[in-house]
């Protein structure tokens, strides 16, 4: 399994408890729509499995190792193998469409040119050809996101966790950039993509993780 959650808690300060004891496997190269209303958890759940928050109970485990009181220093190693698509973007914003993209690249190691070509693949992929060398304050919303699946992907991470990837884009370039997810699931990528875009779900028919009050309801996949 590339995750587990064993009987998750997590919650914040005083509130109320954002999961009381959820439990999720997900699979290699499986495909999750994460659905449920605003203030759900979508992003915390997210989180848990970035190892960026860490539960008040219970067990996760990423990669078939438990990560719940893994060392820091040991964390990066585990990231390296995960895309993540923040629901902010994060990009950097002296750096370029191209440099963004290419910093998973950068950080392993690899020649400039190889890069380069690799990276500009890419960035057409998503659309964004002819904006290189724009700085993200250059660039729409719609347009900012697109580079952060760009660097997300980059790497070819074996889980890909996209955090309302098309929140920023039309429908139309919505369906667009939810047929790029599914091409990458079926070159081997296992994908979690968190969205409250009802149609998009409907549209792929993936089996669907739906979080309501604080439990992970997993509805009997559809038909695609
Ligand atoms: N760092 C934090 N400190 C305190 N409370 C938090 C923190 N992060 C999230 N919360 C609370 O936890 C709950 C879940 O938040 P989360 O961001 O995971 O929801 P979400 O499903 O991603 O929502 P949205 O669809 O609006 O992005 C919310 O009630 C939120 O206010
Ligand atoms: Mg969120």
């Amino acid at each position: 399994m590339l995750v587990e959650l064993n009987h998750v808690h997590l919650q914040y300060g005083k509130h109320n408890p954002v999961f009381s004891g959820i439990n999720l496997s997900v699979e290699p190269g499986s495909f999750h729509f994460l659905t449920g209303a605003s203030g759900a958890g979508k992003s915390s759940l997210l989180r848990l499995i970035y190892m960026s928050e860490k539960p008040s109970s219970g067990k996760v485990k990423l990669f078939g190792q438990d990560t719940t009181y893994m060392s820091r220093s040991k964390l990066p190693s585990l990231r390296r193998r995960l895309g993540v698509i923040f629901q902010d973007f994060r990009l950097i914003p002296h750096l370029t469409a191209l440099e963004n993209a290419a910093l998973p690249l950068r950080v392993a190691g690899g020649s400039d040119v190889q890069i380069r070509s690799h990276v500009i693949e890419l960035l057409a992929w998503v659309g964004l050809e002819d904006k290189l060398d724009a700085y993200p304050a250059e660039l729409s919303g719609g347009e900012q996101q697109r580079v952060a699946i760009a660097r997300a992907v980059v790497n070819k991470p074996s889980l890909l966790l996209a955090d309302e990837p098309t929140g920023n884009v039309d429908e139309p370039a919505a369906l667009k950039l939810l047929h790029l997810f599914a091409e990458l699931n079926k070159m081997g990528t296992a994908v979690i993509l968190a969205t409250h875009q009802q149609t998009l779900v409907e549209r792929l028919g993936k089996p669907v993780l739906q979080l309501q009050r604080g439990q992970l309801i997993q509805p009997l996949a559809r038909a695609a």
